[in-house]
């Protein structure tokens, strides 16, 4: 059911200084700063051959990610993203099989414009992990 790996997100204390070192340091191709407002986020995507890194910090005083932050002040690694090619089919195929999704169980719009939804890490090791539905992509030209 799920096919790639569409990105690693990472929550990070410092935006500037976290793209800097996988510029600098792990020389990757690292995209400026972008302000989610309606995901409380600001993200810099890392983009690499196979995948995305999403280097993720704070915005404004509701996000999402603050308590990680709290509880994790240097960082760290905070879901993971898998492509799918029916976000409601899957969730379909997930409650059915006792996994949870979180929130009200219904897609959302996620940071790339495309519908996801969250499963409860509980049920999975540990591990956030998000659904995007990505179509399958036409014949590349
Ligand atoms: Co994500």
């Amino acid at each position: 059911m799920i096919g790639r790996l569409n990105h690693v997100a990472i929550v990070v204390p410092d935006l500037a200084a976290a793209g800097a070192k996988y510029r600098d340091l792990l020389g990757a191709e690292v995209q400026p700063p972008r302000d989610l407002p309606d995901h409380g986020v600001t993200v810099v995507f890392v983009a690499l051959d196979n995948t995305k890194i999403e280097l993720m910090t704070p915005l404004g005083e509701h996000s999402p990610v603050a308590k990680f932050l709290t509880e994790h002040p240097s960082g760290g690694m905070h879901h993971v993203c898998f492509e799918v090619p029916d976000i409601l089919s899957a969730a379909e195929r997930l409650t059915a099989g006792g996994a949870r999704v979180l929130g009200d169980g219904k897609p959302k719009t996620g940071a790339h414009g495309l519908p996801v939804l969250f499963l409860h890490p509980k049920d999975f090791d540990g591990t956030l992990i998000e659904l995007e539905e990505v179509k399958p992509a036409l014949d590349p030209a």
